[in-house]
């Protein structure tokens, strides 16, 4: 018998918005219905504070492996949890590119995200040549093996998994529902061959090129369970009709 799962709809805002941006955001998230979804904001970290205590998740959009010290630049996970955060991203694909952040990098930051009672959102998937060249599972697989190594198959209930492949983030290239389809399933029967009731119960967002004329389709899938949304969540009638996608 499948598990209902609560679908979650997370905007990634990266280095983009503005506080008048985070007030109109946070007013229409205010108003809106939106009981049947979990709905998350990542907005740049000097904007968390218009959406803390409004009714809906907040994160951060990285944190550092270190729980303090001298690491100019960076954000612990406590730091995040003590502003009023829930979630934080962990290994998006750029960070990932960007900042080098390896697999076993991105292990240690879920394991400091766990520690701090943090949900890591944390997003794997392919780049362009390895899905031409047709080992994007084995690719998949090895980012979630790289954290299961680190924090254990248990942990997993507390972490929600984030498809995102790199050729559909910010292109407009949206993989197809068929696609997103494939590798959510893929993911969770991964975890389920290590613990079957986690694959089960574990919300596995889409992301990439999400916009309110396809959420629908995609979230339809059997085993996407909402996305992390990037530019559509910078409009925020769009990121609300995302939101509403996921209802449905
Ligand atoms: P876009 O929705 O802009 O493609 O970005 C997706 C993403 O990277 C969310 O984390």
């Amino acid at each position: 018998m499948q598990t209902k799962r609560q679908p979650l709809v997370a905007g990634n805002w990266k280095m983009n918005g503005n506080a008048e941006l985070a007030a109109q955001m946070q007013a229409v998230l205010s108003e809106a219905e939106l009981s049947n979804v979990d709905v998350l904001v990542c907005p740049p970290m000097p904007y968390l504070h218009h959406f803390i205590g409004a009714g809906f998740n907040v994160g951060g959009q990285n944190l550092s492996e270190f729980e303090s010290g001298a690491h100019t630049g960076e954000v612990a996970g406590r730091m995040l949890k003590e502003a009023g955060c829930s979630h934080v991203i962990v290994g998006h694909s750029e960070r990932r590119t960007d900042n080098g952040e390896s697999n076993t990098l991105v292990a240690d930051k879920v394991a400091s995200a766990l520690d701090q009672g943090l949900v890591p959102v944390l997003c794997v998937g392919e780049p362009e040549s390895i899905r031409e060249e047709g080992s994007f599972f084995e690719f998949v697989a090895a980012q979630i093996d790289a954290v299961v190594e680190k924090v254990g198959i248990a942990n997993f209930a507390h972490i929600v998994i984030a498809y995102e492949p790199v050729w559909a983030i910010g292109t407009g290239k949206t993989a197809s529902p068929e696609q997103a389809q494939d590798v959510h399933a893929f993911i969770r029967s991964h975890l389920a061959k290590m613990n079957s009731e986690i694959a089960e119960k574990i919300q596995i967002l889409y992301g990439g090129s999400v916009k309110a004329a396809n959420a629908g389709e995609l979230f339809s899938q059997t085993d996407v369970d909402g996305g992390l949304i990037g530019g559509a969540s910078l409009d925020p009638q769009d990121f609300l009709k995302i939101c509403l996608a996921a209802k449905e």
